[in-house]
């Protein structure tokens, strides 16, 4: 049989008889995505064919595929104030850094990226919604640190309540994002202190959850959720999603910090980011003139971190882990 990955198209032969189940799950050796794949019925099983099918999660999947080279990432955790708005901000910087084509998506009813970079009263992704589906690209402003925006603006709150009730409301997000992914590298999304409509719609637009948490007790539970969230997805919606921890607002000199560094590098491995954010008043003050910090202050702490997680984030979309037929248990 011939199986094609969701994500980047790529075709694989496997031999029939070597498949033990009618079930079972691969991964991409090109991308490193996992799916599903049901072995072909015999023609006798074969259930007859649906004219006119309707658009089902499973065609949408396929859709998504259609550039691999764009890579999307959410930065989530359900808990306020653990740097999300302030590491989407300067991860896109530091990859702008380094010539990406980069896009922001202010996800937050908050508009807190919007008003770090200065666009305050900008049309939201509420606004294009509602005017019968305009194109995306007409959304799009383009910042003064040569990225680009998605804003959001204080009618993002409505969405939720307007298009919750809707079917594959949750694929709003990632629809209207195919529109411009040829466009750009890197998609960064940024989201709410929360698990609900607006983080789900982000997560499955995205390839990879970057989870960020400060060293303290019950940051920790908000990184719990989103590995819930995810494995939730990967499970009943089949869309693959990595995650990555981020250590941010470290302190070196808080013990309690440290101990709970541990506990996070400990619980979970590779799953964390060798980069640390640390505490940087540079951080605050930079966001006082509407500056990413890595521009603010090229030097400070805070810049060097942040430009070194860009090079991580490039390192984790490169390496692509050789993979073999997972039989599904
Ligand atoms: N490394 C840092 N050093 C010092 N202050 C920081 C650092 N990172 C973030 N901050 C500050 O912490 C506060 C919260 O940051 P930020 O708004 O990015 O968090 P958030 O997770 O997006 O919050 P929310 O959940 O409300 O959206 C801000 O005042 C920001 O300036
Ligand atoms: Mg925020």
């Amino acid at each position: 049989m011939i199986i094609t990955c969701g994500n980047c198209r790529a075709k694989y032969k496997l031999d029939d008889n070597a498949v033990p189940r009618s079930e079972f799950r691969v991964r991409c050796t090109k991308c490193n995505h996992a799916f599903l794949v049901k072995k072909p019925a015999a023609d006798s099983e074969r259930p007859p064919q649906l004219k006119n099918q309707t658009r089902t999660a499973d065609s949408q999947s396929r859709k998504y595929a259609d550039n691999p080279n764009c890579k999307v990432i959410t930065i989530c955790n359900q808990k306020g104030g653990v740097a999300k708005t302030t590491t989407c901000l300067n991860l896109a910087a530091s990859l702008r850094l380094k010539n990406k084509r980069v896009l922001v998506v202010d996800f937050d009813i908050q508009s807190n990226l919007t008003l770090l970079l200065g666009h305050k009263d900008a049309r939201s992704f509420f606004d294009m919604i509602n005017s019968s589906n305009d194109a995306l690209s007409s959304y799009l402003v383009k910042t003064k640190h040569n990225f680009w925006l998605l804003p959001s603006n204080s009618k993002m709150a409505l969405l939720s309540k307007k298009h919750m009730p809707n079917e594959n409301f949750e694929y709003m997000l990632r629809d209207k994002l195919l529109e411009v992914k040829s466009k750009f590298d890197y998609i960064l999304i940024d989201t709410p202190p929360s698990g609900d409509f607006y983080t789900l719609n982000a997560l499955l637009a995205s390839n990879v959850a970057v989870v960020p948490v400060p060293c303290d007790y019950l940051s920790l539970n908000g990184v719990s959720h989103i590995e819930g969230m995810i494995n939730v997805i990967k499970e009943k919606i089949d869309h693959y999603i990595d995650m990555r921890v981020l250590v941010t607002l470290f302190e070196a000199d808080n013990t309690v910090g440290k101990v709970v560094l541990n506990k996070i590098q400990n619980k979970y491995r590779n799953k964390v980011f060798s980069t640390v954010i640390e505490k940087d008043q540079k951080i605050q003050e930079s966001q006082i003139v509407h500056s990413p910090t890595i521009f603010y202050d090229q030097e400070s702490v805070a810049a060097k971190q942040y430009r070194q997680l860009a090079n991580e984030i490039e390192a984790l979309f490169s390496s692509a882990p050789v993979a073999q037929p997972e039989v599904s248990g």
